[in-house]
């Protein structure tokens, strides 16, 4: 029977932190593509999935946990929310604000978030303050707010993000059958992997609900590899950065809130949180949108830049089953794709409104 897809919360009610009189904020988000990446799994030798989180309301995966960070901010009576963000979470906090009828005040790093990310947060109605320094100063501040304000923090450090974001490990082993053997993804924040590795937890081992306890619905977790930029790579370097650089601004954090819980879903999956150059970057934002159809904003490509790096090492198995996820859609920074492999501008080719030039030029001969 057709199903109209509900948002994440109700679809996963039983496995939240919200009851029946709860009142949902929802865009709808949840539901994504598992899309199979054909040319992914050529390379490898592995069924390699792409888990395309740009597909959601706002367009990346931040909906997920907004949806239950705003249906907290509304249960506790918040009047206004902040956040700090690099770009994505202050475009969800707007648009789930607005739905929440809550004011929201976004805090970003100066010159360093895209200009999708940053007209989704006007277009909501964010009060966007743009702050003379980077992701990890913001976030300090937006801390404070919460603290000695009345704003309520719709951050990842807000254990309903979390709880939210877990949802897409639900997701993918539904659609599978089981849990993937290697689940990849980039890390900024470190929210996300610790999402992650927190669902495929829950989904792995008998569930306590207050109506009962569920059953496992997957026979194993898997192993979990995360992926820094270069320039922004605190978990490689073993302690944060001052000066975080790399050109996905995504994921141009020094100092990560979910710092133990990123470890901890590293260590106990007996998986690893590695680097990826801007360049590496950028080459697997091209493989993806040219080889696999599927288009993502530069730090969204770490997880896929990670996968090709190992399996160039010779350290990706075959046989295998292997998600990435793909955090954000590609319209959100899509200048990227107008930049050829050395550096120069791509230029359309002009053409005159006349059919035998244009078949001329696109090299076909009348039939
Ligand atoms: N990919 C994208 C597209 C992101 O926007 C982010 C984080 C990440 C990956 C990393 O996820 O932080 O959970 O490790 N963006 C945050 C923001 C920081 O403000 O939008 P993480």
């Amino acid at each position: 029977m057709a199903h109209q897809w509900r948002g994440v919360i109700r679809e996963y009610a039983d496995r939240l932190p919200v009851t029946e009189a709860t009142k949902v904020i929802t865009l709808g988000e949840g539901g994504t593509p598992l899309v199979h990446a054909r040319q992914l799994s050529e390379l490898t030798g592995s069924e390699v999935y792409l888990k395309v989180e740009g597909m959601n309301p706002t367009g990346s995966f931040k909906d997920r946990g907004m949806t239950m960070a705003m249906t907290a901010a509304v249960e506790a009576g918040a009047k206004a929310v902040v956040c700090a963000s690099t770009g994505n979470t202050s475009a969800s906090a707007a648009a789930y604000a607005t739905a929440a009828g809550l004011k929201c005040a976004v805090l970003v790093p100066e010159g360093k978030i895209s200009m999708g990310k940053l007209s989704q947060a006007i277009a909501h109605g964010a009060t966007l303050l743009q702050v003379d320094g980077n992701f990890d100063n913001c976030l300090d501040i937006a801390r404070k707010l919460g603290e000695s304000y009345p704003v309520f923090l719709v951050n990842s450090v807000n254990p309903a993000r979390i709880q939210g974001q877990k949802t897409g490990a639900f997701e993918i082993v539904d659609s599978l059958g089981d849990a993937p053997d290697i689940h990849v993804l980039p890390v900024g924040n470190a929210g996300n992997i610790s999402a992650y590795w927190k669902g495929y937890k829950e989904y792995s081992a008998p569930f306590e609900t207050a109506n009962g306890t569920l059953p496992a619905v997957a026979t194993k977790t898997p192993i979990m590899w995360g992926f820094q930029a270069a320039g922004a790579a605190p978990f490689v370097a073993g302690h944060p950065i001052t000066e975080p650089d790399t050109i996905a601004t995504a994921i141009r954090i020094g100092n990560p809130a979910s710092w133990d819980t990123a470890v901890a879903a590293r260590d106990e999956s007996g998986g690893l949180i590695e680097a990826v150059t801007d360049d590496e970057i950028l080459a697997a934002h091209r493989w993806l949108s040219a080889k696999e159809g599927v288009f993502v904003e530069p730090g969204s490509a770490a997880g896929v830049a990670g996968l090709i790096k190992k399996h160039a090492a010779g350290e990706v198995p075959s046989g295998k089953t292997i998600v990435i996820t793909v955090t954000g859609h590609g319209l959100k920074d899509p200048q990227w794709a107008l930049r050829t492999e050395d550096g120069s501008d791509v230029q359309p080719v002009k053409v005159p409104n006349d059919v035998v030039t244009v078949a001329a030029e696109l090299g076909l001969e009348e039939k």
